[in-house]
């Protein structure tokens, strides 16, 4: 979910508006904004899309205060009534809210036995307590901080007060927030992006952190009530980036900066020497460990699976890779130097951040790869390492992807050498040969719109299959297809789909086969022999160098351990003009949010 708030002398409907339309990525089963002027608070909730709900407050409010939401539904489905902003029984408080609070039922039972709930979320137990210790006599900001001391779990929240119309209440745990700064009015807002609009002066919150806004100043306290002072730090985002431009979707758009990314990042990471660099205290970090820990989720987890091999092969590191949100329930157990490497586009996905909080109770070092300077994981952990991917907005995540592989092989390889290993080749050299190859592949667009329409415009299922490496872009290349185009998809191990899954094969299933590997080619085209004698539809994707006449695909020749910097493309493409000819929406796909900042 996302939040806003503004409060100042503007139209506050259109800001937060705009607001939304920025945020939209973490979530958009339903939205809803509240304002306050001289005739009280109103409230807008509408299901579905921010366009609803800007369709739904086509009036002039001439509100200059207001807060706004938009939902990922976890509690309760996605309808009006659990829609945010929520209100208590007296229509005094209006409160949005991000994260979720664990001991709701429990706190409903203990203090609210009299009160009826009016939506199943667990939110609304924030807004009735606050209204139950406001009448007990407590001020608005001290029956805040006593609610917020209730709570277990994770918010960020703003809440405005009918009353007290001149200030926004907001408190942060866990979940994203920060504070907008501007002259004559302030906002918040879960991500910079939101209110690059309006400002780009922005405080960052701490956990257990309340603030009272205010047009004319901010004012942050603990909840047991210490001032809290904090510099703001310039948001170096440039608007632009955050712009579709001339692109019909982000998603596009991201596909097509690939190799400016991958350019971008050899670019960082080339030292004085022309020699590949790494900041010092981040490379010891990772050289003293005698296992790497990688954690992830989503796509950044088949990243993860591609960097282990890097570390193994280049660096002679051990390394495991692993689901955040299983971690804690399958802990493997531990090395004596063991180091956590956590892999997040965003930086603010909850599941790898209960890891992180955990491991680093436990005392272990840890190493942040992110695409957001500032974002959670990268202030908590002891080192960060950027993507420089530039925003990525699309929900099916693509730059990210090859900007985590491209800088993983840069980490393994800085290691190798500071361990006096040779990788066996020059891999800047190699970076940029990866960066032309995916140009090249970007450049032949119809190319995958005809095989997306060949092989997948009546599929209901779809098989990837890979060996090694391509076993591990396999994954990826089935996730994005049935992320953004509902087309059931699964990726395999070349030689695990005859173990089970082959019972699917039917006459025209598509099986995408790819085999770019030198060594590893003959097997899979054993693979795709076996499936295609029970009638699959196979499109290879092979490279230069060992393709065959009948290879649907062939991507220009790269060595052989960066091929899935170039081998994903094709499998993005495929996926986004599928998702295309099924009239799909591609940037936002039902169910999905960008960032979840829930577990
Ligand atoms: C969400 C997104 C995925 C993403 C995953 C991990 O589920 O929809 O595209 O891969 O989160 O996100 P992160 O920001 O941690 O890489």
């Amino acid at each position: 979910c996302g939040i806003v708030g503004y409060i100042g002398e503007q139209d506050a409907k259109e800001i937060l508006l705009k607001g939304l339309e920025k945020l939209e990525y973490r979530g958009y089963d339903s939205a809803g904004i509240a304002l306050a002027g001289e005739a009280g608070v109103t409230v807008i909730k509408e299901k579905g899309r921010i366009a609803d709900l800007r369709a739904a407050v086509d009036f002039s409010a001439g509100a200059k205060t207001g807060i706004g939401h938009t939902r990922w539904a976890t509690h309760g489905v996605p309808d009006v009534r659990n829609a945010h902003p929520h209100q208590d029984a007296s229509g005094r408080f209006t409160l949005v809210h991000n994260g979720v609070i664990e001991n709701y039922g429990k706190l409903a039972k203990e203090h609210l036995g009299g009160v009826r709930l009016q939506s199943d979320t667990d939110t609304e137990i924030i807004i009735q307590l606050v209204a139950k210790f406001a009448q007990g006599g407590l001020s608005t900001e001290e029956a805040f901080a006593e609610t917020l001391g209730l709570l277990h779990g994770s918010y960020a929240i703003a809440m405005l007060d009918r009353e007290d119309p001149d200030t926004i209440f907001v408190a942060k745990n866990k979940s994203p927030l920060l504070v907008g700064l501007g002259d004559g009015f302030n906002v918040v807002s879960s991500d910079a992006i939101a209110m690059l609009q309006v400002t780009d002066r922005f405080i960052e919150l701490h956990d257990g952190e309340m603030v009272i806004l205010k047009k004319e100043g901010i004012r942050i306290r603990t909840i047991s009530g210490e001032p809290v002072s904090r510099e703001p730090f310039r948001a170096e985002l440039d608007a632009a980036d955050i712009e579709k431009g001339t692109y019909p979707h982000y998603m596009l758009k991201e596909i097509d900066e690939q190799p400016a990314v991958l350019r971008k990042i050899i670019q960082a990471h080339r030292g004085p020497d022309g020699g590949l660099w790494l900041e010092e205290d981040t490379l010891r970090a990772i050289t003293e460990a005698d296992r790497l820990y990688i954690i992830a989720a989503g796509t950044s987890y088949h990243a993860g699976l591609v960097g282990k091999e890097y570390f193994e092969k280049f660096a002679g590191i051990p390394a495991e890779v692993h689901i955040s949100s299983e971690f804690g329930y399958n802990m493997p157990i531990l090395s004596e130097r063991p180091l956590f490497i956590f892999i997040s586009q965003s930086g603010e996905t909850a599941d790898s951040r209960q890891v992180l909080v955990k491991v680093k109770e436990m005392g272990h070092p840890s190493v942040t790869l992110t695409n957001v300077s500032g974002s959670t994981l990268s202030r908590e952990s002891d080192h960060t390492v950027l993507l420089h991917a530039g925003p990525e907005i699309a929900v099916a995540s693509t730059k990210a992807y090859t900007a985590q592989i491209a800088v993983l092989s840069i980490l393994a390889a800085c290691v190798a050498g500071t361990k006096g290993k040779s990788i066996g080749f020059d891999l800047i050299q190699e970076l940029g040969i990866a960066a032309n190859a995916a140009e090249t592949v970007i450049d032949r667009k119809e190319d995958m719109e005809a095989v997306a329409f060949e092989f997948l415009q009546l599929s209901r299922n779809a098989f990837f299959i890979g060996r090694g490496i391509d076993y591990h872009v396999s994954l990826e290349g089935a996730l994005k297809l049935k992320e953004i185009s509902y087309i059931q998809a699964e990726g395999f191990a070349g030689g695990e789909l005859k173990h089970g899954t082959i019972a699917l094969i039917e006459e025209g299933t598509p099986v995408f086969a790819l085999a770019t590997q030198p060594e590893l080619s003959a097997n899979i085209r054993g693979n795709v022999k076996e499936v295609t004698a029970r009638g699959a539809h196979a499109c290879l994707l092979s490279m230069d160098g060992t393709a065959e006449e009948s290879d649907r695909i062939v991507i220009p020749a790269v060595h052989p351990l960066l091929t899935p910097l170039v081998s994903v493309i094709p499998l993005q493409l495929i996926s986004y003009y599928a998702s295309l000819h099924r009239g799909c929406d591609v940037d936002q796909p039902r169910n999905l949010a960008k960032s979840v900042t829930v577990e």
